[in-house]
């Protein structure tokens, strides 16, 4: 049961909050592609206006590695968010991040304004949660609100150092919910629990799949990771991507998930191509027989059929990780095909961010999943059972 310390614990009026949000968006020419991550934040703000706190929100964009980068400045962030706001968001441009012009900000604003620095990895003590930043953020306010879950798997000045220079510091709604889901999902799911994973390495999913074969009744690996294990069980890989150094590690694997009972699946057929690109030439092949000459790049047909039906009764799944080079358009079927089982499904459904997020968006499926982390990095840690130290420096109620 998630236990922190949330806004819904203190009286924001009349002090300045500096909330810590994951405003990391994509961007193209400067303009936001995508603004899930914002919106997510909203219901944190509004609260905060709405009982009158002076809201200080910041977060980092990208990985300016303690340099200014124009082109990685949060100001366009600020323009969206006072649109969905529909009251201004007054941009403290500031290389510094908390310099001269953020501090007359944050002394000038009022009770339910809203003020956004600059972006907090333009300082290089950011990512070494160096104290001189935490200071300089907690200088500005009273309280500190983390509400950045999808990075709340670094240990950085504005996502912990900071919090040990406030008065209090609390969890907002969206690091709450995100918690909520995805601990819920792991450590008290409706049975049968699945577990669908994917992406391109094996090396990236140790510690889940070690984490998670604990705790689900079915584990389905698809996407590039799925042929080391088709190489550990003897097939052939052709020039599929493979990591060698995790051939034992995925036999033992499946080993143990047979002594535990754990339904492993994995894929029985491929969509082979000569290269990753649009316009190669492509078919199917028999998972274990890959040619000499061909990448493994989507899971076949009856792949697909095998991983709906093994999930048709499942009650609780957590997918991450797409099942293809889905960002090619003739290798993302399998991709797509597992985002619409899981949509059609009656579970909750819980999608890690990423890569799968984006898919299930893009494909227009998001209204239709339980629960879409706005996390990549960080639903991975989670998932893996590791602590969050951004959600560990708060104290319990
Ligand atoms: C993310 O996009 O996963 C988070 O914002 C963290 O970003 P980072 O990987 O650059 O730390």
């Amino acid at each position: 049961m998630f236990n922190k310390k949330t806004i819904d614990d203190i009286d924001v009026r009349g002090k300045n909050v500096v909330v810590r949000c994951d405003f990391n968006v994509p961007l193209k020419e400067g303009k936001i592609t995508d603004d899930t991550r914002i919106v997510a934040a909203l219901p944190t703000i509004k609260k905060l206006i709405a009982d009158g706190g002076r809201v200080i929100l910041c977060s980092h964009l990208g990985k300016p590695k303690g340099t200014v980068k124009e082109e990685l400045t949060l100001a366009p962030v600020a323009q969206r968010l006072s649109e969905l706001l529909g009251q201004d968001v007054k941009f403290a441009k500031d290389n510094e991040v908390v310099g001269e012009n953020a501090r007359k900000a944050a002394a000038e604003i009022k009770d339910g304004e809203v003020v956004l620095l600059e972006n907090t990895r333009f300082r290089p003590e950011e990512e070494k949660n160096g104290e001189d930043l935490s200071k300089d953020l907690a200088s500005l306010g009273q309280i500190f609100v983390n509400d950045a879950f999808g990075t709340a798997h670094r240990a950085h000045a504005s996502t912990v150092g900071v919090a040990n220079f406030v008065e209090v510091a609390v969890v907002g709604y969206l690091m709450e919910k995100e918690i909520n889901f995805l601990g819920n999902a792991v450590d008290n799911p409706v049975r049968p629990f699945a577990a669908v994973l994917g992406g391109s390495k094996v090396s990236s999913k140790i510690s889940v799949i070690d984490n998670l074969l604990e705790k689900v009744d079915i584990l389905v690996i698809g996407g590039a990771m799925a042929y080391t294990f088709v190489k550990a069980a003897g097939g052939k890989v052709g020039k599929s991507l493979v990591e060698d150094e995790y051939l034992e590690y995925a036999a033992n694997m499946v080993k143990k998930a047979a002594d535990k009972g754990v339904k492993l699946l994995l894929p029985v057929d491929t969509v082979v191509a000569p290269e990753i690109s649009d316009d190669a030439p492509f078919k199917t092949v028999d998972i274990m027989e890959i040619p000499d000459d061909m990448i493994g790049v989507d899971i076949g047909e009856k792949t697909i059929e095998l991983f709906a039906d093994a999930l048709k009764d499942a009650k609780t799944v957590i997918w991450n990780g797409p099942m293809g080079v889905f960002e090619t358009k003739n290798f993302a079927k399998g991709t797509e095909a597992v985002a619409k089982v899981l949509a059609d499904l009656d579970a909750v459904t819980i999608i890690g961010g990423g890569d799968s997020a984006a898919a299930v968006n893009q494909l227009g499926f998001g209204d239709k999943m339980t629960h879409i982390s706005t996390g990549g990095g960080a639903s991975l840690e989670f998932l893996e059972g590791k602590g969050l130290p951004g959600v560990d420096i708060i104290a319990e109620k």
